[in-house]
């Protein structure tokens, strides 16, 4: 993708990843993709803020020489340390051998340990300033947003912030790089969620703090390193990770996150009666197999939603593995308060219940009802399991 210039002097340029299966080896993007985004400003003196992963180089380096000179490039402001960002600076480095690296104290230490390093680095920090010539950086530490090294860049006169991790999300860019050219924000939208829920979420005290931080600073647009660049809204997407940041402390939207796991289709026909009871009462109800998906996709409901039914079989007396590991994984990311319900049969021994209460007492999940039914399902068992959907929702609603 060629490189496009979102204000006078001032240049995207980034690297569309399409072929990267799992974002940071652990969350899918095989369909989604994701960018990282670069800047470049032009001026008395050139910068680039923020690079990218190891990956295209050729494209990279080849948008930039379109813009400039590679010797040219004064300043190297490093937001974030992270790979994804910084994977080519050892290159670049070799390409522009006068440049300054400009990143925090904490930044710097990383970048020795991760690259080796070391010379030609100018440490900045909170609200210290670097002129470029006719345009001036600002630097506001922003720490844990997502490593403790973070910081974001804003240039006033434009009112442009570079906000590295903070205000990102998956999706790669689909031919154009602004939100009021995108025509489906709800993607990049529901892709900034997932993202922020399997990245950002565990340090939310943090991405909130830098929020209020910034709340007197007048931004006219936000240009992340990773999805959209706002410029017609950039209050949408700071509003988005507010309320996202809010959700651990809210009863949650009135819906339900279903997951289930099944292993002779037993549970699954219990789900199934659960699902209808729940809908019948007309609440919302997302479905997830947890053997068959990835937590990373089931993670935003759990996030957002008040209520969750979990559909497990006992297995080896403790809950059903792939259902373990979801639930687990919430909990780590601060999935808190929500309201639970659980279902499921056994053989010959109970177990997958107490398991599951043991693992999300600590984040205070409210454990209204449960249905454990010994054997396979029959037509008694059925309707127990369609009248226990029924009690969960009407209970929500109640609550
Ligand atoms: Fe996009 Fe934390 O790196």
């Amino acid at each position: 993708m060629p490189a496009v210039e979102i204000k006078p002097d001032m240049y995207w340029v980034g690297v569309n990843d399409r072929t990267t299966d799992l974002f940071e080896g652990l969350w899918p993007i095989s369909r989604e993709g994701v960018s990282y985004n670069s800047f470049v400003i032009k001026d008395e003196k050139t910068a680039i803020i923020d690079l990218a992963k190891a990956m295209k180089t050729d494209d990279f380096f080849g948008q930039i020489a379109d813009i400039t000179s590679l010797r040219d490039i004064d300043y190297c402001v490093i937001n974030h340390v992270e790979p994804d960002h910084t994977g080519v600076l050892r290159i670049l480095k070799e390409m522009a051998p006068d440049m300054t690296i400009v990143c925090t104290e904490k930044a710097a230490g990383l970048l020795e340990a991760y690259y080796g390093v070391h010379d030609n680095m100018k440490i900045v920090g909170d609200g210290d300033t670097l002129s470029l010539g006719k345009r001036t950086l600002q630097f506001f530490s922003t720490p844990f947003v997502h490593w403790p090294e973070t910081m974001m860049t804003f240039e006033p006169s434009d009112g442009v912030l570079f906000s590295c991790d903070g205000f990102g999300g998956y999706g790669a860019l689909q031919g154009t790089i602004f939100d009021d050219e995108c025509q489906d924000q709800a993607f990049y939208e529901r892709e900034s969620l997932r993202y922020f829920v399997n990245i950002v979420a565990k340090f939310r005290v943090s991405v909130r703090k830098a929020i209020q931080k910034l709340a007197d600073v007048d931004v006219r647009m936000i240009a992340p390193s990773h999805g959209l660049i706002w410029r017609a809204h950039p209050e949408r997407i700071i509003e988005l990770y507010q309320e996202w940041c809010d959700y651990p402390g809210t009863p949650g939207d009135l819906a339900v996150t279903l997951i289930y796991g099944s292993m002779y289709g037993n549970t699954e026909r219990f789900m199934n009666a659960v699902a209808q009871g729940i809908a019948g009462e007309g609440l919302d109800v997302e479905i997830f197999d947890a053997a068959r998906t990835h937590s990373s996709y089931m993670l935003p409901y759990l996030w957002t939603r008040r209520g969750v039914v979990v559909g497990a079989p006992t297995y080896e007396g403790a809950l059903f593995p792939p259902v373990w590991e979801v639930i687990r994984e919430a909990r780590i990311k601060g999935v808190k308060n929500r309201q639970l319900a659980m279902f499921g049969s056994y053989g010959w021994t109970g177990g997958a219940l107490r398991d599951l209460v043991k693992i999300v007492e600590p984040v205070k999940w409210n454990l209204v009802d449960s249905l454990e039914i010994k054997g396979g399902a029959n037509s008694e068992s059925i309707a127990q399991a369609a009248a226990f959907g029924r009690r969960f929702a009407v209970t929500l609603k109640e609550g």
